[in-house]
């Protein structure tokens, strides 16, 4: 609490070594750790994009690195081509993953040259995929939306999955190594940026879900600290119903049984592990499935224990740092879409419209136990049947019904990420200073990311803002016309507005019919309502439903 913070504008502040030549030929030429090929690419409206990909920030986590903190990359010879897209991590069902996969994309429109300084806003995105999937690959998230603005743009690759945060508690498997594979992307943006144009003093870090967790990590990371000065969290916090905990180890020794690889000591894991394919080792993904698909978040960050000469990424729980004021102070945006998970409920109906309600007799016998699992909360505690019940009576009037199947799509939606976010803009207007920003996002757009057998859209789902932000190949490219444009058009302004200044939404700007985004604070609970017109609304979002999570986990008991 109480601490300074400046939300002033990023200065521009004129000076930069150029201590290298470019040359601008078919393609591009820099040079800071050493020669980089790029390539071109072009924006919506038909700016030039510089494009850097697949450039690598960390050396290949290979052999006894795997498992291990991440090492900076080292200079190298001759030219790296980051002229074509590099691998994703380890993943199930991708082909093209490597382990080699710490790399970051650069995009920008305007590159220095040594009679122009250029000195942008650099924004960061860490992708989402529930820690175990995707990447920041140009055909995920690519730049030709956000580009249309003066900004930089790095999407991060980070580790995921077992060989991102598999965690014992013990000094031979911390865990943590995704993130703190994002924490030497910072630190690599902060000292090379300037080289594409960057400011390395403006940088806005973004996420979604996964990636949104991490942002909220990043908040009160001792290693991420000063590496940041603006925050987005779209969809997801950290700050949700359970403690993280010291380890993961159950999941550990799962690994290495799933493996074939002894699990009586973390050496034998580690050293086993090892010794298998990183292909043959996120593989294995099913295995960790209990109930369809279930639980949605496998592996978690972890509070780490402290080892002699180690960073540790989180030093205690991110909701008692929050308590503590032990928060980057910076301004911060987060909020929620209106049908987040409820497209889980797709397979349900439509297997029950064939006679199939394999689902509603599960949910109906087998609630305490398939309940913790799904919504992610407390196992085996004497809280955790009182939870399920109460969950139970609050969303489907304690039965699941195909006539109530909303409530379980509502569920879902709060379980993995509303109530997460609703905690964290609480937590932070609480316990900060800091500027928090709330939106909820409703826009319903022709396409998205969760459509019934027909092809109709479920709803506005997790991930389908991302949409107007980012150009998302599987969906068409939205042109001039599209009833998509106004709001990719107010969403990259608003990026690219927060990452200059601090505040979301440009002043005197018709594009917003003048609308203001007023702060959220615990005197004034507020939140912008991103429709197809923005408008500004009193309350908290989903507000009965975030009462019982609130009353279920309060932060009083110590057991969120
Ligand atoms: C009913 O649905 C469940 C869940 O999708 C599926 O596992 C099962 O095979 C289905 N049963 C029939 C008879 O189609
Ligand atoms: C549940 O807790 C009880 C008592 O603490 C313990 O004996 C039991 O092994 C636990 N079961 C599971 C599945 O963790
Ligand atoms: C809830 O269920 C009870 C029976 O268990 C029923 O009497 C009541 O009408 C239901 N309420 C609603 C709103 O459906």
């Amino acid at each position: 609490m109480g601490q300074f913070f400046l939300t002033g504008l990023c200065i521009f502040v004129a000076f930069l070594n150029f201590d290298y030549v470019f040359t601008q030929t078919e393609t591009l030429e820099i040079s800071a750790l050493g020669k980089l090929k790029g390539s071109f690419m072009e924006t919506r409206l038909g700016k030039r994009i510089y494009a850097f990909r697949g450039v690598r920030f960390g050396e290949p986590p290979v052999g006894t690195l795997r498992f291990e903190p991440p090492v900076p990359v080292k200079p190298w010879n001759g030219i790296f081509d980051a002229s074509v897209e590099g691998p994703a991590c380890p993943q199930p069902l991708f082909q093209l993953t490597s382990e080699d996969c710490l790399r970051l994309n650069i995009y920008t429109t305007k590159l220095p040259n040594k009679d122009h300084l250029v000195k942008r806003p650099v924004i960061v995105f860490f992708h989402p995929g529930g820690f175990y999937s995707l990447s920041g690959q140009s055909d995920q998230f690519g730049p030709e939306y956000l580009l249309d603005k003066d900004v930089l743009l790095v999407t991060v690759n980070y580790r995921i999955g077992s060989l991102g945060f598999l965690s014992a508690g013990d000094p031979k498997l911390l865990g943590n190594m995704g993130l703190k594979d994002q924490v030497i992307a910072l630190r690599w943006i902060k000292k090379n940026i300037e080289t594409f144009g960057g400011n390395p003093d403006c940088v806005t870090i973004t996420g979604y879900s996964a990636g949104a967790w991490s942002v909220s990590l990043h908040l009160v990371s001792p290693m991420s600290r000063g590496l940041f000065h603006r925050a987005i969290a779209m969809s997801g916090s950290v700050t949700y119903q359970q403690k993280l905990g010291t380890n993961q180890k159950n999941l550990a020794i799962k690994q290495a049984d799933v493996l074939n690889c002894p699990s009586d000591t973390v050496e034998n894991i580690v050293s086993c592990l090892r010794t298998k394919s990183a292909t043959d080792i996120a593989n294995t993904f099913n295995a960790f499935d209990e109930w369809y698909g279930d639980p949605v978040l496998r592996w978690t960050p972890i509070v780490e224990p402290e080892v002699p000469g180690v960073e540790r990424f989180l030093t205690a729980e991110p909701i008692d740092l929050i308590r503590q004021g032990k928060v980057a102070h910076v301004p911060f945006i987060g909020g929620v879409n209106k049908d987040e998970f409820g497209a889980t409920a797709i397979l349900p109906v439509e297997e029950a419209a064939k006679g199939n309600f394999t689902f509603f007799e599960q949910w109906n016998s087998d609630w305490d136990h398939i309940a913790p699992i799904s919504f992610q909360f407390e196992r085996n505690t004497s809280r955790t049947n009182y939870i399920s019940h109460e969950l139970k009576k609050a969303y489907l009037n304690g039965t699941a019904t195909l006539e109530n199947i909303d409530g379980i799509s509502n569920l879902y939606s709060d379980a993995l990420i509303s109530f997460s976010g609703h905690r964290l803009v609480n937590l932070l207007a609480a316990s900060t200073n800091m500027p928090v920003f709330y939106y909820h996002f409703m826009f319903q757009g022709r396409y998205s990311h969760a459509t019934w057998s027909d092809g109709r859209p479920f709803g506005v789902v997790h991930h389908d803002d991302l949409m107007y932000v980012f150009y998302i190949s599987r969906f068409p490219k939205f042109v001039t016309g599209d009833p998509e444009i106004p709001t990719v058009e107010k969403m990259t302004a608003i990026w690219e507005n927060f990452a200059r200044t601090g505040e979301p939404i440009p002043k005197d700007n018709l594009l917003f019919k003048n609308v203001e985004w007023k702060k959220f604070t615990t005197r004034h609970n507020r939140y912008l309502e991103l429709d197809v017109e923005f408008t500004l609304k009193s309350g908290l979002i989903n507000s009965e439903r975030m009462a019982v999570w609130d009353r279920l986990f309060p932060l009083s008991s110590g057991n969120y």
